[in-house]
């Protein structure tokens, strides 16, 4: 057996199945597949009742569609990357790889680091320098991965890493590796699977445009298998500052606090457009304002915390609903794509800062009395 071999099965293991295992038969594995999981998926999809009260108030009324979080900061590392990434990585060890190599705005680098240093390979990570969340970095360096920052964006990065791959012989494990797309589809067959039909909107943020473009190949996948007649509308939102899809042109300075989507050209653009329209969804833009009120709002009203650009699908949700149109109706999921911890830098700055006290109790006590009144 080699060290892989030892690794092959968390549900063998004693612990649950890896979404490899559970949605066997529309990936592109064999029985002998040895899989490199750290049991990713199976996330948490929260009714947010809060948050449909909420929106009944901007509008004076009681009636809101029915919201729900799917919450992929709940995966291993943290985002909606692992679940693209155990396909990959285990694909790339049945190749007989030397090595990964990803650009990444962070997720990715910390999601490729994670499943390499388990399937024991090396893994080669191209980041923009300064502008990855202090937490995605702190996990691409802890899992061991060589990590390289330039001096430029995640475009330009991924440029690199495709030319590096191709020319230095390692595997590419962005989201133009079509394996990340096959195991990034299990999120829309997880949402059916709880709800028991598809969703009539699913809002998500859109970077690099993979994730969008998984969402609809899942949902389409499940429909040729005669799970779900309906497709949602897929409701994409990038932000403002980086924002090509929506304005039809690359962008090449693109700016946004939302580090994970500051990207001005998209590798999966088409495919992208193609959910949209086949979708009869949008692809629109939210401000930076918008998505840190969106960040504080899924926080403080759900008790879920998620990073600043998962936020942009609960405020492209808020926007849609205060302009009606199209009208929301029916069942709604917003993908959260990344945990909130990630980003603890933006969590502070974002929220009310602690009041510093004496070490007494009645210090303590006049400040609990203040809050209250
Ligand atoms: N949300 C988060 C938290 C992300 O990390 C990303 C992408 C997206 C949304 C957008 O998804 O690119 O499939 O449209 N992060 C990539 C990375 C680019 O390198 O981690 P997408």
């Amino acid at each position: 057996m080699s060290s892989v071999d030892a690794k092959l099965s968390p549900a063998r293991d004693g612990g649950k199945p890896s979404i490899i295992e559970r949605y066997r038969r529309y990936l592109p594995v064999t029985e002998k597949t040895c899989i490199i999981s750290l049991q990713e998926g199976d996330t948490p999809l929260i009714r947010a009742r809060n948050l449909e009260r909420y929106l009944g108030s901007l509008k004076g009324t009681l009636s809101s569609p029915e919201v729900y979080l799917k919450y992929e900061g709940a995966n291993p590392t943290g985002s909606f990357k692992d679940r693209g990434m155990t396909m990959a990585i285990t694909k790339a060890v049945e190749e007989g790889t030397t090595g990964v190599i990803c650009a990444s705005t962070g997720n990715t680098s910390a999601s490729a680091a994670a499943y390499a240093a388990r399937a024991s390979i090396p893994c080669f990570v191209v980041i923009p320098q300064g502008k990855i969340a202090m937490g995605k970095l702190a996990q691409a360096v802890m899992h061991g991965a060589r990590v390289i920052a330039v001096r430029g964006n995640f475009d330009q990065a991924l440029t690199i890493v495709r030319e590096a791959a191709e020319r230095l012989g390692l595997t590419l494990v962005n989201s133009l590796n079509p394996y990340r797309i096959d195991g990034q589809m299990s999120v829309a067959w997880e949402v059916v699977d709880a709800l028991g039909a598809a969703p009539e909107f699913h809002f998500l943020p859109v970077g690099n445009a993979g994730n969008i473009t998984a969402h609809w190949r899942g949902y389409n996948a499940y429909r040729s298998a005669g799970k779900i007649q309906a497709r949602p509308r897929l409701m994409g939102f990038q932000a403002a500052g980086s924002a090509p899809i929506v304005l039809g042109h690359r962008v090449e300075d693109p700016q946004t606090i939302a580090t994970a989507i500051r990207i001005g050209n998209p590798a999966s653009w088409q495919s992208a457009v193609a959910a949209r329209d086949e979708s009869g969804g949008i692809i629109d833009k939210v401000t930076d304002d918008q998505i840190v009120e969106a960040y504080r709002l899924i926080a403080s009203l759900e008790g879920v915390f998620a990073e600043p650009a998962s936020a942009a699908s609960v405020a492209g949700l808020i926007q849609t609903w205060l302009c009606g149109e199209p009208k929301l109706e029916g069942r709604i999921v917003c993908t959260l794509t990344g945990h909130g911890l990630k980003d603890p830098e933006r969590a502070i700055a974002s929220a009310v800062v602690p009041t510093e006290v004496d070490a007494d109790f009645a210090a303590v006590a006049r400040e609990i009395e203040n809050r209250e009144r």
